[in-house]
């Protein structure tokens, strides 16, 4: 099970930054009030919860017929249908396309450069594409289907219905309407469950399932951190505190970056997930801490200096790894250097360890709040703890926050104005907007 250590968030071990058992103390109530709304799924959007118990069969079903037939993968997805399955990717299936067939291509952004090498390297002849978009109006997700649809067309003999799978809204949509009208294969993204909290719907399980991951295992670590995560006692509630924690160096300390430093290369992604899922849940009505993704210890060459002696105004979340499955020995080479010969007889699983242990130590030394989540191997049931786990923090802080965690508003305006200069109808009043504004953009230019 994973486990969050939060001693050195703790005004008793780091100083007057940390905070007091007092103050999270005075916390308790209202934990309890949020953990009541959450229990009574008082947003819709909270039916992401109940994605633990789903029925795997139908995404099984599909990925056996795309293992069968496909030597690529492609996604096309953006924020929440793209991230959740590049973090499954990377962290269960690390170098997957130097070793495995299908091959995986995400492709998540409407750079040409990008889509044009996707399709010189697939042949697309043999090639499923899984189109996710719980809107199925996303303008880059939409762009990048269409362009794949044509080309598509093009391949002599390809039954086209057959190389695509949606997957989108159950009802709703122009997605679910061509898969309606064009016999697409396609699987649902339950009801009220938005695209950050999808990881464990179809959107990342079909991806699960194709690279060999069994996607009933990532449930199963989901179901027991739910259990894990059930009390409505804020002191025994890991998801609750972590929440909570962070809220309050925000409200009473004034920390306004949160630093999620994942101590694993296939951790990246998921560092990326997590920072989507916080910011676009949390950043509304002036509030919210920034996340911001990295990797140790490669950042301690890079970062660390700032986080450890910089501005006062970040909070450290590490992911330690207990095992990491696989290890390497240092050789019993260059014994007479003393500057290299301490790491003989050691591993690399304890070096990196070292590495992290000291950091959050010397962090907390400095008096710089941090925290750290250890899970006890990369594998598809932790993986399913820590994303539910995430998920639920998130959602609770929301709520803590008096907010919606669910919705995104501040990004309607730009999405509006690109409408409006991509001539969508009833959007001709923004184009003139952008247009206007080009003349003011104009003067200050060197
Ligand atoms: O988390 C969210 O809701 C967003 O990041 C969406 O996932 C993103 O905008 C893509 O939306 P859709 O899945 O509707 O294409």
């Amino acid at each position: 099970m994973i486990e969050l250590n939060f001693s050195h968030m703790m005004e008793e071990v780091i100083g007057s930054r940390g905070l007091s058992e007092r103050i999270i103390e005075d916390l308790r109530d209202r934990a309890k009030e949020v953990h009541k709304q959450i229990g009574d799924r008082l947003l819709p959007e909270l039916a992401f919860i109940d994605l633990i118990s789903q029925d795997t069969s139908e995404i099984k079903r599909i990925a056996r017929e795309i293992r069968r037939g496909a030597e690529s993968f492609l996604i096309l997805g953006i924020g929440g249908s793209a991230l959740g399955p590049r973090a499954i990717l990377e962290a269960l299936s690390p170098f997957h396309n130097l070793q495995k067939i299908p091959k995986i291509f995400i492709y998540d952004n409407v750079d040409p450069r990008t889509l044009k090498q996707i399709l010189a390297l697939t042949d697309l002849k043999t090639t499923s594409v899984n189109v996710i978009s719980k809107s199925g109006s996303t303008a880059e997700t939409a762009a990048a289907f269409m362009i794949l649809w044509d080309e598509m067309k093009k391949v002599p003999c390809s039954d086209i219905s057959k190389r695509f799978i949606a997957t989108t809204d159950p009802e709703k949509g122009n997605l679910r309407k061509i898969v309606n009208e064009e016999g697409l294969k396609s699987l649902a993204i339950p009801q009220g469950v938005g695209g950050r909290y999808s990881v464990l719907s179809p959107v990342g399980l079909l991806l699960s399932e194709v690279i060999g991951i069994d996607a009933d295992e990532l449930l199963m670590g989901a179901r027991d951190i739910q259990k894990k995560c059930s009390d409505q006692e804020l002191w025994k509630n890991p998801a609750y505190l972590f929440g909570t924690l962070l809220y309050l160096m925000d409200r009473e300390k004034h920390r306004t970056i949160d630093v999620m430093m994942a101590y694993a290369d296939g951790l990246k992604p998921f560092t990326e997930w997590f920072c989507q899922l916080w910011a676009e849940s949390l950043g509304k009505q002036g509030r919210g801490l920034t996340p911001y993704p990295s990797i140790g210890s490669t950042d301690q060459h890079s970062q660390l200096q700032l986080w450890i002696d910089g501005t006062q105004d970040k909070v450290l979340i590490f992911i330690r790894v207990n095992d990491y499955s696989v290890d390497i020995q240092l050789p019993d080479i260059f014994q007479n250097m003393e500057g290299l010969s301490y790491l003989s007889g050691h591993t690399l699983s304890e070096l990196i360890k070292a590495e992290e242990e000291a950091t959050e130590l010397a962090l907390a030394k400095a008096g710089r709040p941090n925290m750290t989540i250890t899970v006890p191997q990369i594998d598809a049931y932790h993986m399913g703890q820590l994303f539910h786990f995430l998920e639920l923090a998130t959602a609770f802080t929301g709520l803590l926050y008096e907010i919606n965690p669910f919705n995104q508003p501040g990004v309607e305006e730009g999405k509006n104005l690109t409408y409006g200069m991509m001539g969508k109808k009833g959007f001709e009043e923004k184009r003139k907007e952008v247009e206007d504004h080009r003349e003011k953009k104009a003067r200050w230019r060197i």
